[in-house]
């Protein structure tokens, strides 16, 4: 016993001042005093001695484990602070170096179009007025003068919720909520915002898209109001030289109802028979207007003997991608950056 106690003292002496990192000391704290180690075998051993010899020898072992132990715990400090020094040394930090620039992003292109024709038409008098995308059955078509089954609701088929609420396929319910609130013309309000429709994606529609919607609201008011105020809203965002039409067409709440067009800003002057957009027509339909059905304006608890007004409704992104030669809506729902970046 004595002389193994002897032995494996001189072999730890000379393994330790060995030792160059923590890893290969925690290899030789195991290999000695882990549950199978050398020295925790010793101490099992002594089970097998004789009551006389065990008191002795296991002095000489456990004083065997203190010196093991106390060596490790030198090594392991000296250790640590030699990595602790070289740690700092490594991650020094140079004060000097150029910093990371950071990625800034930029409004939309859906949003630089809507900045714009909303300071437009608050130039023109307007105020901004909202109304919320979950609506009721009410807002959205009942006080448009769209009954339930009338056949409107086939092209507007959208969401509904088991409570009775409609994700709004239009922000026309807005001109309803505007008047109920404050039903003393004058009004003159735009109601832009989010509508979705049980649309599949192609490239002309979208589930959700975007709509602004205009409402004015007085004594007088005219076809040919609704007309010139039309007319100068096409050629301040979509150039001077933009070509429009008007063409009857039939809305539940108004009468009479139009719709405006805009010369294909993909054919320009040579129409293609094959063209994405317009389809060879050369005209793109760009939004839906009239004067507010007098039905409408009696729900809202305006006398439309006194009072007559005019609506207009129109897509945003049809604008959008008139204004930038955009092919296909769904670019503006990719968030591609090779495409955003380009505004
Ligand atoms: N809400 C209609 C649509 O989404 C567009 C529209 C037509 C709005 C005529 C109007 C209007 O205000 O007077 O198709």
């Amino acid at each position: 016993m004595q002389d193994k106690i002897n032995e494996l003292q001189e072999s730890i002496q000379q393994k330790v001042s060995k030792i160059a990192n923590l890893t290969d000391l925690e290899t030789m704290r195991v290999q000695l005093l882990g549950k199978k180690g050398e020295i925790t075998q010793l101490l099992k051993s002594l089970g097998t001695l004789s009551k006389e010899e065990r008191p002795a020898a296991g002095q000489l072992v456990n004083k065997l484990r203190v010196f093991a132990e106390t060596q490790i715990s030198t090594i392991e400090q000296k250790l640590s602070k030699e990595k602790l020094a070289q740690d700092l040394q490594q991650e020094n930090i140079d004060v000097t170096m150029p910093g990371r620039r950071r990625l800034i992003g930029h409004l939309h292109p859906l949003t630089l179009v809507l900045n714009e024709m909303q300071d437009l038409f608050i130039g023109m008098g307007f105020t901004i007025a909202d109304g919320p995308e979950i609506e009721t059955d009410y807002y959205n078509f009942e006080a448009l003068n769209i009954p339930a089954n009338h056949p409107v609701k086939d092209e507007q088929d959208t969401f509904y919720t088991d409570e009775g609420f409609v994700l709004r396929t239009q922000t026309s319910g807005v001109q309803i909520r505007v008047m109920e609130q404050n039903p003393v013309p004058p009004i003159r309000i735009i109601a832009p915002g989010t509508v979705y429709r049980s649309d599949d994606w192609d490239a002309t529609h979208a589930p959700n898209f975007h709509q602004i919607e205009g409402l004015v609201v007085d004594q007088n008011v005219t076809m040919a109001d609704l007309k010139g105020i039309l007319i100068l809203f096409a050629k301040k965002i979509l150039g001077e030289n933009i070509k429009t039409r008007f063409r009857p067409s039939f809305f539940p709440f108004t009468e009479p109802s139009a719709e405006m067009d805009i010369n294909c800003f993909v054919c320009q002057d040579t129409v293609n028979e094959n063209c994405p957009v317009c389809k060879g027509s050369g005209w793109v339909e760009l939004l839906g207007c009239g004067m507010v059905h007098p039905k409408v304006l009696q729900g809202c608890n305006i006398d439309p003997q006194k009072y007559s007004g005019y609506a207009f409704g129109m897509g945003i992104d049809r604008i959008v991608m008139q204004r930038y030669n955009i092919t296909d809506i769904r670019l503006l729902y990719e968030n591609d950056m090779q495409f955003l970046t380009q505004f």
